[in-house]
């Protein structure tokens, strides 16, 4: 059968933590429903205990998104932010992270609202030049999370670079992964410490349940990030975990399609002269193309890049017309689905940032970021092309 660790992407998604139930062979896996185990005497468990603390499914689960990223390990939370909010909180009064700036606004709320309450101090910068990274890292810097690409803006962070200035000032590097997912682009191996996903997103793609993950090949870390879980209790149900561990069978598929699609629509929407700005890692014209060459892969090595595009329409008139007139796109916050989604980031995914630091960025009330689905392309671009037509 050989050896798990040289399966393709594709085997290990539907056969990571998915083998046949031991007790009746079902091979679709039983989810368990429990909260609490039965021990066979004071000490003696067969393996769990409580599931805040662990539970069968989403060992399973865990054992799937472990080998999705190439990790030795995986933990799942219940949300996204409770997974960002988890790795954060590993840190203490007095400590200093360094977060790339236009990330996730709900990363920006937890940060200053909630943690920075606690003491701890965040700084927000542009993580697109490694240097940067290394000027802005200070003696009580502990951490630098990056997403790449951003959220709403697409621009990129060269993980190798950024991973070698890290690992020369003794500073762990963190990757929010939701965009590419790791059919996308894999962090770890490109030397990041710690990989964060939303599974809401594209690694559950049918915009059924919320969920985060944190991948790791740190057994202190990963010792840190289970405990964390454990003590504040941010976890998953079953049912979630076996609704995630279902979907990520058909991640590859799924995201190879949505991809393409993006491609093949930004290209279009490129061409579209009643467009401002048409941002897409893809478009020869995108200002870090070439490090999403070198980064987005494929795990066949092939270069992908992603299913996110935003567009600037100009005029607040034009972006109210081109939302009604949509049919296909449904306005709605999240991304990664089947189903194509907009979403006007300043007023809703990134309403948590002030107004100044939206404009500076180039957050205005007239971008729109589309996660492209895997509908036909036909139908999309017809769609696209009614609704931008006055
Ligand atoms: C890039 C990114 N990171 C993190 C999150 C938070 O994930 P969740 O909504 O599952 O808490 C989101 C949610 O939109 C996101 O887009």
């Amino acid at each position: 059968m050989g050896n798990k660790k040289d399966w393709g992407f594709s085997t290990k998604a539907i056969h990571g933590g998915n083998e046949p139930d031991k007790e009746e062979g079902s091979v679709s896996p039983p989810i368990h429903l429990t909260s609490t185990f039965k021990q066979d005497g004071v000490g003696k468990n067969r393996g769990h205990e409580y599931s805040r603390v662990s539970n069968p499914t989403r060992a399973r689960l865990e054992a799937n998104l472990a080998a999705l990223d190439g990790a030795k390990h995986a933990v799942c939370f219940s949300t996204g932010m409770a997974a960002t909010t988890a790795l954060f909180q590993l840190f203490d009064a007095g400590d200093h992270i360094l977060i790339s700036r236009n990330t996730y606004g709900g990363t920006y709320r937890m940060s200053m609202n909630v943690l920075k309450r606690q003491e701890m101090a965040f700084e927000w910068i542009d993580t697109r030049d490694s240097q940067n990274v290394a000027d802005h890292i200070r003696p009580n810097t502990k951490l630098v999370h990056v997403e790449t690409p951003t959220n709403p803006l697409l621009e990129l962070c060269d993980l190798e670079a950024t991973a070698s200035v890290c690992k020369q000032k003794g500073v762990l590097l963190s990757v929010d992964n939701s965009f590419m997912s790791p059919y996308g682009q894999r962090p770890l191996a490109l030397g990041a410490d710690v990989v964060m996903q939303s599974s809401t997103k594209s690694l559950s793609g049918h915009s059924d349940i919320l969920g985060g993950v944190l991948t790791t090949n740190s057994d202190d870390l990963d010792e840190r990030l289970r405990f964390m879980l454990k003590a504040t209790g941010g976890v998953p149900s079953p049912f979630d975990n076996w609704i995630l561990l279902r979907s990520t069978k058909t991640l590859g598929l799924r995201y190879q399609k949505s991809s393409d699609n993006a491609n093949e629509l930004a290209w279009w929407l490129a061409k579209q002269k009643s467009l401002v700005r048409v941002l897409y890692p893809g478009l020869k014209d995108h200002p870090q193309n070439e490090i999403a060459v070198k980064q987005q892969r494929t795990p066949n090595g092939e270069v992908i890049f992603g299913n996110m595009i935003s567009i600037d329409v100009g005029t607040m008139e034009t972006r109210d017309h081109f939302i009604e007139k949509l049919e296909l796109f449904t306005l709605a916050e999240s991304l990664g689905g089947v189903e194509s989604l907009i979403c006007v980031p300043y007023n809703m995914t990134h309403a948590a940032l002030p107004e100044k630091t939206k404009l500076e960025l180039g957050i205005t009330e007239t971008l729109i970021r589309l996660s492209v689905g895997i509908e036909d392309v036909v139908d999309l671009k017809a769609d696209l092309r009614n609704a931008l037509n006055k």
